[in-house]
């Protein structure tokens, strides 16, 4: 089994990271365009090999997608981060010209090869991606939700003091400041109703912090995150190669699912071995599902730029 990462910058190198350590690959190709950059980070993670007592080999390439050939999965994390203030969707011009140069390289040496966008703005590359790779649209998968829901359970657990792991709590819709929406209603603390126990101020209050999650620590950091991103992706990418059939929020290509088509959006989806699978239907209510359509509304419209 061979893995494939695409960008040895913050992200990829992370996930990279925690891939390897999760033993669950022969092979993992970490691939970059900046010359020694994937080699160098390929070898200081090998270097841990006999310290954190893993087998799976990691090699770094500089451009030379040969090496890639026959992966299983490949995630993209190529393309520009953004810097504070900035949004996600400031980063389309030079990011679909990476995304699609890169997706055609890896499906021309991989052509059964499972693709998990990262680089942003998200859903839009993941809809191009889709659109011009030619893969069936459970092969392409796009990460988001995966890290938002996770940095949701992070404000929850922060505030109800509880621990993460007894969370549950999802973010669906877009992968944006505005267009992400963490269902509070419908979170749980070992299945008791979060509501039980924030009042509407604190659930606003969450409910804000964990869109503005990741403007948060561009702010602090002076770059884009890492450490959460490059877990989520590996967590994805765990589930693919061992088939496990986790659920988790999304971006998917839907066909009139959610009352939306022709679009890429977070909504909650089984991953396995097939890549993306069973939209999983939820129960929304009129306010939500009103900010799903706004959310969807604005994905759309972001999508528009790839035509220009
Ligand atoms: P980074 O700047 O640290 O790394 C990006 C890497 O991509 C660089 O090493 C660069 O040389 C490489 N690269 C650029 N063009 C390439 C090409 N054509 N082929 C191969 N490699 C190429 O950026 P970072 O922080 O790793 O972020 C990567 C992307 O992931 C950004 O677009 C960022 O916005 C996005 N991101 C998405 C998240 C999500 O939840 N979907 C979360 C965090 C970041």
């Amino acid at each position: 089994m061979k893995l494939t990462v695409i960008g040895a910058g913050a992200v990829g190198a992370t996930t990279a990271d925690n891939l390897v350590r999760r033993n669950i690959a022969q092979e993992i190709v970490l691939l970059d365009i900046k010359e020694g950059v994937a080699e160098g980070k390929a070898q200081d993670m090998m270097q841990t090999a006999a310290l954190l007592g893993f087998d799976s080999k990691i090699t770094g390439v500089t451009n030379d997608y040969l090496q890639t050939a026959g992966s299983t999965v490949a995630v993209v994390t190529s393309g520009l981060p953004r810097k504070p203030g900035m949004t996600r969707e400031e980063l389309i011009g030079t990011n679909a010209g990476i995304v699609k140069s890169v997706v055609e390289n890896l499906v021309k040496h991989s052509p059964d090869i499972i693709i998990l966008i990262v680089s942003n703005p998200m859903d839009t590359m993941t809809y191009l991606a889709f659109k011009s790779s030619g893969l069936p649209k459970n092969r392409i998968i796009g990460m988001g939700g995966a890290l938002d829901s996770a940095r949701f359970k992070y404000q929850l657990a922060t505030k109800l003091n509880a621990s993460p792991n007894d969370l549950n709590a999802i973010v669906i819709g877009g992968h944006g400041d505005t267009t992400m929406i963490p269902l509070i209603d419908h979170a749980t603390w070992n299945s008791i109703p979060v509501t039980n126990f924030l009042n509407e101020v604190e659930q606003e209050e969450i409910v804000k912090k964990t869109m503005v999650g990741g403007a948060t620590l561009t702010a602090l950091i002076g770059t884009s995150a890492w450490y959460a991103p490059g877990a989520a992706a590996a967590a994805m990418v765990e589930s693919i190669v061992l088939n496990q059939n986790r659920l988790f929020t999304a971006s998917v290509y839907l066909e009139g699912e959610f009352g939306e088509e022709d679009i890429n959006i977070g909504v909650p989806v089984l991953i396995n071995k097939n890549g993306w699978e069973r939209i999983v239907p939820l129960q929304l209510s009129d306010r939500e599902k009103e900010l799903f359509k706004a959310s969807a509304d604005a994905v759309r419209n972001m999508n528009t730029v790839l035509k220009e």
